[in-house]
């Protein structure tokens, strides 16, 4: 069987890093459930972070029943059932229109909850400012439908709001954040300064515990922010949280060769189980089990007595595959790599980095069997916390 295995200790070992960073900056970080939401792992990550960071009312339930703490919620559109419910249990409640906010207001207004200031309100900005690369992951692209631009706000009544909210970065530096927050107080800063707004959330994107992240330049910049503009400042990183802590292994059902080119045909597919390299698009890395191990590199969990050859580009060593899907999807393709020896059926490939943006995006497309989750404990050991059957497929269905 497939299967996704994450990693307890590299869980806690991002999970620490975050919090240092919260410490040090004096803010709050949580979770953000888009990216990462494997609940039986939030156990390990709970002591670290101040809460979750919720997509809209369903997210918001899986953080209420399974990590506790703050729950940030915003959605890009409410529908009224959702506004019921999560003005009961949510701690933040950000708007993305200033007519959702006007429709919600007095509801959420009157609500004991909000009167008690268990529960806050805040619109989502947009600084209009780019710094990504992938127009599919920019929201500050021309016309975007996410956050309400300065010239809309300047006017409004914005009774019941306490705070403002931008996520405009992607798997990026603190560098883009120092311009961003340059935009958002060359834009919003008379705003900001209001004496009702006390807190500011800096949405996610936020690359902070990958090895070359400036963290002293986010320190600096979140506690020079709060200092200016006295407000809380918050960060709900996804990928941040979950990178490099897990990996998909799957194995190779067939290998022929077809008008020149080798296939190796897997028992994953890239449209349902890593719908990123085909979204973002990327490359994710490859590792064949086997006798060679690549000096210095490794996939994110590592069993034991396992060697592992990185994959190379293709052409790079001798024998290159196409490795692809089971499915009948043409495109559905993993990418070309290259090994030291021919791929044969049986062998087993490691794909790197498949913790976040993974088990929340899968599908069941084409019937093909969903991998195992599975939790690699800090001894070594292995514990499966889910496995998926032929009834849950048939379940989604009908
Ligand atoms: C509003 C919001 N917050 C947080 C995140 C998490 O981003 P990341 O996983 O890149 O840190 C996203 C991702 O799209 C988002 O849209």
């Amino acid at each position: 069987m497939p299967a996704y295995i994450i990693s307890q200790s590299a869980l806690e070992h991002n999970a620490e890093i975050l919090k240092s960073v919260a410490q040090n900056a004096d803010c709050k970080i949580v979770l953000a459930l888009k990216g990462f939401s494997t609940w039986g792992c939030f156990d390990i990550i709970r002591p670290y972070l101040s809460g979750c960071c919720a997509s809209g009312l369903w997210e918001a339930s899986l953080a209420r029943e399974f990590f506790g703490k703050e729950i940030l919620t915003y959605s890009p559109a409410y529908e009224p059932e959702d506004i019921t419910e999560l003005i009961e249990f949510t701690s933040h409640l950000d708007f993305n229109s200033l007519g959702q906010w006007n429709t919600y207001c007095d509801q959420i207004m009157s609500h004991p909850r909000f009167i008690k200031g268990e529960l806050h309100c805040g619109l989502r900005i947009n600084p209009q400012h780019s710094t990504g690369h992938t127009e599919l992951y920019d929201p500050c692209a021309p016309g975007s439908r996410l956050g309400i631009i300065a010239d809309r706000l300047l006017n409004a009544d914005l009774t019941g709001i306490s705070g403002f909210h931008f996520h405009t970065l992607c798997e990026q530096g603190s560098e883009d954040l120092q311009s961003t927050l340059a935009a958002v107080e060359a834009r919003f800063g008379e705003l900001l300064k209001r004496p009702e707004i006390s807190w500011v959330n800096m949405g996610g994107g936020h690359w902070i515990t990958k090895p070359d992240y400036n963290r002293d330049l986010l320190i600096q910049l979140i506690r020079d922010f709060k200092k200016k503009y006295d407000v809380n400042v918050w960060l709900e990183p996804g990928e941040a949280v979950a990178i490099h802590t897990g990996v998909l292994r799957a194995r190779v059902i067939d290998v022929f060769e077809s008008e020149g080119f080798h296939h190796a045909l897997l028992n994953v597919s890239a449209s349902a189980h890593m719908p990123d390299t085909l979204e973002m698009p990327y490359r994710a890395d490859v590792f064949k089990v086997g006798s060679i191990q690549t000096e210095g590199r490794h996939p994110a969990v590592l069993l034991d007595n396992e060697q592992y050859e990185l994959g190379a580009e293709s052409g790079e060593k001798t024998y290159t595959y196409r490795l692809g899907a089971p499915t009948c999807l043409a495109g559905d393709i993993i990418g070309d790599y290259s090994f030291d020896a021919p791929l044969q059926v049986g062998d087993e490939l490691v794909f790197d980095d498949m913790a976040h943006y993974t088990t929340v995006k899968t599908t069941f497309f084409n019937g093909v069997k969903h991998p195992d989750i599975v939790l690699q404990a800090n001894d070594g050991s292995l514990k499966q916390l889910r496995h998926f059957t032929y009834q849950d497929f048939k379940n989604k269905l009908g």
